[in-house]
């Protein structure tokens, strides 16, 4: 064996949990070829940032991001651009970024270890091609949360959304073999995780040639250990009946979805290509509230979209009413080079101001409805899963089954462990609550499909 210091590599992630699970590969790819990943880019050999396209505000960062970085370069470290901006951009990259020398899409991550060999040689590569076949069966990503495993178990997307990028950055959707995906999930599960969330971009689609998205999720929520089974994000179109049914049957699916809306107005949505209409939207949402009646809902709309009147908007804030979520991630159209939104009549253009005004008005009724729908929880007991201390370091930061943010007093000692928690405060949007004396509760038995 040689003495060699093992070369040392730190990659920073921008962007969706997918970036998350692909980073985790990434960190896995790089240590079987006997990298050591660091938490710092002080000194670091390597430097890979993760990088997302979705809006103009999340590329900016990251080249603002890229220019600090020289600052902790060393004379021979390596900086790398990998995910969606890297994607897109390509060639651009290395021009815009000279201490740059690898540009890698979100299907090229195998070829990192001989891309940082050329760069090593002085060489700047590039690799942006789609591979329809690649799902980092044989890589084991390298995991850093004990409490939650993020599962991709589809890559791309198939929809094309006319404001969207991500067809073009992550390229046709492909569904992993439902015998790997709950392979991986009891690796993780043997080591102590008990909360699986799968991931794809219209992740109930999902479907590997044999096997459907209901399928999977009793597959996934039938190996012993699994106790919160999650999915991110799905689109309203591909519930299916037996998609819906198997939410009846896997106990471990939680009572939290994340469900796109987009736009509450049929007149917007077309435009948006989304292909299902308001009242569609909202048809949806009572089915899947019948099958789950305590459901929590929360979702992603944009505000602003080309030809968005102040009746449209209108139309978006009653459907947050109607829907009844409990929290939104709200954005400003950015219009994305080559998306067909870009070619919609310049006169369409909803001017800043208004888009922003909108913004606001959106983002206030999104916290009257969560505070209410809050205040009203105050009292109740509910089961928590401690997930790490709290950023203050005095208090943990848990889960409950629903996706609410509980702060409760405790050591680090509890992280991972379940608890019945009685919730005593809100903030209107996270909680704080007390351990229930008698923890008999949170001795239950673990839910059973059925
Ligand atoms: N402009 C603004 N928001 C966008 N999103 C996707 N594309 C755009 C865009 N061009 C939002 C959508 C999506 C979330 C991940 O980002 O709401 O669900
Ligand atoms: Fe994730 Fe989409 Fe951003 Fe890519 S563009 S990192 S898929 S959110």
């Amino acid at each position: 064996m040689s003495n060699a210091p093992r070369p040392t590599v730190y990659i920073e992630t921008y962007g969706c949990q997918m970036n998350v699970a692909d980073s985790e590969l990434m960190y896995g790819t790089l240590a079987a070829q006997g990298y050591d990943a660091v938490e710092s880019p002080d000194g670091a050999d390597v430097i890979l940032v993760n990088t997302c396209a979705i809006r103009d505000h999340a590329e900016q960062r990251v080249i603002g991001r890229l220019g600090e970085l020289r600052r902790h370069m060393k004379a021979d470290t390596i900086v790398g651009v990998t995910g969606c901006m890297a994607q897109r951009l390509g060639p651009r990259l290395l021009e815009k970024a000279r201490h740059v020398s690898l540009v890698v899409g979100p299907d090229g991550y195998r070829a990192l270890p001989q891309l940082l060999d050329g760069a090593r040689n002085g060489e700047r590569g590039i690799f942006t091609t789609f591979d329809l076949e690649e799902h980092y069966e044989d890589v084991t990503p390298r995991r850093t949360d004990p409490v939650k495993a993020w599962i991709p178990v589809q890559r791309g997307c198939d929809y094309r959304c006319t404001y969207c990028i991500v067809p073009h950055t992550r390229g046709p959707e492909r569904s992993r073999k439902l015998d790997d995906v709950v392979r991986e999930v009891r690796q993780v599960v043997e080591t102590g995780t008990t909360e699986i969330v799968l991931l794809g971009q219209t992740v109930n689609s999902y479907n590997d040639g044999t096997h459907d998205f209901a399928d999977l999720l009793r597959a996934v929520g039938a190996v012993d250990g699994v106790r919160r089974l999650r999915y991110t994000s799905p689109h309203p179109n591909d519930f299916t009946p037996r998609v819906i049914a198997a939410h009846a049957e896997v106990g471990a699916v939680c009572e939290h979805m994340h469900l796109p809306m987009q736009s509450g107005s049929t007149r917007v949505l077309k435009r948006m290509l989304r292909r299902y209409t308001r009242e569609e939207f909202l048809a949806c949402v009572a089915t899947l509230r019948t099958v789950m009646p305590s459901l929590v809902l929360t979702t992603d709309i944009i505000v602003g979209f080309p030809g968005e009147t102040d009746e449209d908007f209108e139309e978006t804030v009653s459907a947050v009413v109607e829907a009844g979520f409990s929290d939104a991630f709200t954005f400003k159209f950015s219009p994305r080079e080559g998306t067909p939104a870009t070619r919609l009549p310049a006169e369409d253009t909803v001017p800043d101001d208004v888009a922003g005004e909108r913004l606001q008005r959106l983002i206030q009724v999104v916290r009257a409805q969560s505070r209410e729908q809050n205040l009203a929880l105050l009292g109740t007991r509910t089961e928590v899963l401690i997930e790490r201390l709290a950023r203050d370091g005095e208090l943990l930061m848990g889960r409950t089954r629903d996706w609410k943010t509980v702060l409760v007093p405790g050591d680090a000692s509890l992280v991972n462990t379940y608890h019945m928690v009685e919730l005593t405060g809100t903030t209107g949007s996270t909680f704080t609550g007390a351990f229930v004396k008698d923890e008999r509760a949170s001795r239950q038995p673990l839910p059973m499909a059925g």
